[in-house]
């Protein structure tokens, strides 16, 4: 009774759906429904099951990689996001669709999802963002139950930005802002102008199967950057990029990383956090089943002097590093700034900090570092089964400034004497060094 798509005229549509209406008083919203149905909203609008499928085709675009096709992008999103049943607004498979900034604004009525089967790419010329917001592309906020999957790429052509790249502000290729209930899954993100992905202000995100691509010496090309988000996780996922690898900042809270493999750029990072004086607590992340290739940090904690709140409550376990720069750091003294930063006595507290299972070779000599706060030492560092060698053959050491926490099973470098609160079950075996020798 409902499907109406067999009906021979639209008059007959009519007066079904007025009878409809008077006879069983139907809400507005199903009568909306009814109407997307007719005749009249075929060419922009199919049904699988409950759900509209709306083509980006259908509002005029042309997918030829040419052709501008922002407007009909903000149209498919519109008529997607007010539509009473959940709707899928499609990318077709086979093209390329050339798309400005767009605003995916929500909330909307129903749940949508994005099926981007084909490419979107971004307009090569950075003068298109002249007089807009610099930071924005694909910029969705305010949306709740929203799919993005698909299987296609998502190119940021940022090869003339990053030539250009004149001035620091964070371009974010997707954005995702005061979000809730996020899936983004199966997708492809080639050079991003700088951030690939951001979420800020989230909820209950999660983010599969993402492969990321920028090359190495691509500048701030973070893959993906949490910010002010709980419950997010980050899953099976492949990124090469510039920058950091995963970045979490802000007040950020019950984050979890597995089985995501991190090749050049700067690592997994923790911050920066205090910037200019910021308050900012990030606690219970998770960071499991973590590799990182040739990156400059492999797992990091940063934070700028003068800011205050905290980070606690951090567990990095089960990381391979493959000729990693810095495997382990954690650094109260972050200054990326031109000019030296100054000493200042308060911080963002860093405690209960557990590295285990971490496993590979060190690019450098100084394997560990934990450069902590005078007058708020680390405290509650935790090291377990850290066996991290040199990737040229020779030893690695660990380095320790205020801080303080166990260490349990074998661990190498070997602690610093004054890092050791106490050491747990530390097995007796041939002689550290000569393990790692042997194997
Ligand atoms: C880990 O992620 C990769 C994709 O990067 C995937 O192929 C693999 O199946 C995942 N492993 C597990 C155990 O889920
Ligand atoms: C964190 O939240 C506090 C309020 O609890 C706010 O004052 C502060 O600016 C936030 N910090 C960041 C970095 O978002
Ligand atoms: C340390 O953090 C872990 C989570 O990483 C948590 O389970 C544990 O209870 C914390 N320990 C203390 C003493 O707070
Ligand atoms: C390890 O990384 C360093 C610096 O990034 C590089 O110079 C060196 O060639 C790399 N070594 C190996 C064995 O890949
Ligand atoms: C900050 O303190 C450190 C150690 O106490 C000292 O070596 C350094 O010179 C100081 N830096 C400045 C800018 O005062």
């Amino acid at each position: 009774m409902r499907n109406l798509r067999g009906s021979s005229s639209l008059k007959r549509c009519f007066v079904f759906i007025v009878w409809w209406t008077l006879c069983a008083g139907l809400a507005k919203g199903e009568l909306l429904e009814e109407l997307f149905q007719l005749p009249l909203f075929q060419h922009i609008s199919a049904q699988i099951g409950r759900k509209h499928v709306f083509s980006v085709d259908g509002f005029g675009a042309k997918g030829d990689g040419i052709i501008d096709d922002t407007q009909a992008f903000r149209d498919a999103w519109r008529v997607a996001c007010s539509s009473p049943s959940q709707s899928i607004v499609e990318i077709p498979t086979g093209n390329t669709y050339l798309v400005g900034p767009i605003d995916f604004a929500g909330p909307c009525i129903s749940k949508v999802t994005l099926k981007v089967y084909g490419s979107i790419v971004a307009p090569k010329d950075p003068g298109i963002w002249d007089g807009l917001n610099p930071r924005k592309w694909l910029y969705f906020h305010s949306v709740k139950h929203l799919t993005i999957d698909g299987g296609g790429v998502i190119n940021g052509m940022g090869e003339e930005w990053w030539s250009r790249h004149a001035v620091k502000v964070q371009r974010q290729a997707i954005t995702f802002h005061k979000c809730n209930n996020l899936n983004l899954r199966n997708l492809a993100m080639l050079d991003s102008q700088q951030m690939h992905i951001a979420f800020t202000n989230c909820e209950e995100v999660r983010a599969s199967n993402l492969k990321v691509n920028a090359p190495a010496s691509s500048p701030n090309t973070d893959a993906i950057h949490i910010s002010s988000s709980t419950e997010v996780t980050v899953i099976n996922s492949m990124i090469s990029t510039g920058d950091d690898c995963i970045s979490i900042v802000g007040n950020s809270s019950n984050i979890e990383v597995r089985n995501v493999s991190c090749i050049a750029g700067h690592g997994i990072s923790i911050g920066s956090l205090g910037r200019a004086h910021a308050l900012s607590k990030v606690e219970h992340v998770l960071i499991q089943k973590v590799s990182l290739s040739h990156t400059k940090n492999g797992l990091r904690v940063k934070t700028w002097q003068g800011g205050s709140g905290y980070v606690q409550h951090i567990k990095f376990q089960f990381a391979q590093m493959e000729n990693v720069s810095r495997p382990i750091i954690i650094d109260q003294y972050y200054c990326d700034s031109s000019h030296s930063c100054a000493n200042q006595t308060s911080a963002v507290r860093v405690k209960n900090i557990s590295f285990t299972h971490i496993k590979g070779s060190s690019a450098t000599e100084e394997a560990i570092r934990f450069s902590c706060s005078e007058s708020f030492p680390c405290k509650e560092i935790e090291l377990e089964d850290v066996q991290l060698s040199s990737s040229s053959g020779g030893i690695t050491t660990m380095f320790c400034w205020n801080a303080r926490g166990s260490t349990e099973g074998r661990v190498y470098p070997l602690p610093c004497p004054s890092f050791v609160d106490s050491v747990i079950e530390q097995k007796s075996i041939p002689g550290v060094i000569s393990y790692w020798k042997s194997s």
